[in-house]
């Protein structure tokens, strides 16, 4: 009788086994024995067959087998990044941006663009002081700066229902939205080989601007093995010819060269093309913000 529980039922299972490697000495003298973690593809005729994440398959007698047993699946992508540390990832899309830490909150300011997540506080995490006081910072904040005091919260939280207390006027509800890569460009279609790809410059190749004639752009930006995708559009005249899909897939391409391992986007959640175009392409929501912006302009 094994010591493990695991049998044909494993099959379809990510396991973990342990395994005697005959022949071989232990370093203190016994059995060697060695590990091996990937998803049971077989369990017949004594053998086990064991698929590793990078594709190999090992076979593993059973008889060999002296323990194992199923693990979780690979944590989904989603998992990999918490709402706070996900929303941070914008801040490499607006080269410029200089930022003023209220405990985990984080106010941003841009000297050039007047765009909304440049130019608003993420209010996600612990300010480190009460949340009226908090409010009060970020008015200061853009006060000082001219700027009408805006706010980015994660929807549902204690940040939103004090912003709401106090009057703040509600903005865009946007997703953030991410995806795998890999399970990304095995839907897309190959990059469009004559798109022009032009790196942003003083972005140290982490931004790039990618145009198909004067109908698509895109952008996307590197984080780590992050890419954000950004400033997609497709001219009104030459929508639903698949002009977005062919532009993100020369964007992924772009990602995939430089190391990404999933690409986010954020989208209103009133955009319904948007919404239906990311779908179509195996994106999901990992969360959702929402902007607020000071009662008084
Ligand atoms: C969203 C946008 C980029 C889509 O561009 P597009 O070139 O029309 O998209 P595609 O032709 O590649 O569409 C691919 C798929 O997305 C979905 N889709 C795209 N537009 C859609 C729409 N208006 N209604 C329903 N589904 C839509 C469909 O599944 C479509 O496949 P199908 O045409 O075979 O049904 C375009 O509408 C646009 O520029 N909008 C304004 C800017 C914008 O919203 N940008 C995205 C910001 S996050």
């Amino acid at each position: 009788m094994p010591a493990h529980l695991l049998g044909p039922h494993v099959v379809g299972k990510r396991i973990v086994i342990r395994r005697l490697v005959p022949g071989e000495t232990g370093p203190t003298g016994g059995p060697a024995f060695t590990d091996i973690l990937g998803v049971c593809t077989s369990w017949a005729d004594g053998t086990a067959v064991i698929e590793r994440e990078s594709g190999e398959q090992v076979s593993v007698p059973v008889a060999e087998i002296v323990s194992g047993k199923p693990v979780p699946p690979r944590p989904n992508v989603r998992l990999r990044i918490g709402v706070r540390e996900a929303e941070l990832l914008s801040a490499a899309i607006f080269p410029g941006t200089t930022s003023e830490a209220l405990g985990e909150w984080v106010l941003f300011d841009h000297e050039v663009s007047v765009r909304r997540r440049p130019n608003s506080a993420l209010a996600i995490g612990d300010p480190g002081i009460g949340l009226d006081a908090a409010i009060d910072a970020i008015e200061t904040f853009y006060r000082s700066r001219h700027k009408r005091p805006r706010a980015k919260i994660e929807v549902g939280s204690a940040a939103e229902e004090a912003l709401v207390a106090r009057d703040w006027v509600e903005d865009v509800t946007v997703e953030f939205q991410l995806a795998g890569l890999a399970a990304t460009r095995r839907i897309l279609p190959p990059p469009v080989e004559d798109a022009r790809v032009e790196t942003v410059a003083g972005t140290d190749g982490a931004q790039v601007l990618i145009t198909l004639g004067d109908t698509a752009r895109i952008m996307g930006t590197m984080e780590r093995d992050w890419l954000a995708i950004h400033d997609l559009e497709v001219a009104e005249s030459h929508r639903r010819q698949g002009l977005a899909t062919k532009a993100l897939a020369t964007l992924l391409e772009w990602g995939a060269e430089r190391g990404a391992r999933a690409a986010w986007l954020h989208v209103e959640t009133t955009n319904d093309p948007g919404l239906a175009l990311y779908e179509s392409l195996g994106f999901t929501e990992h969360h959702r913000c929402r902007y607020f912006s000071s009662p008084t302009p």
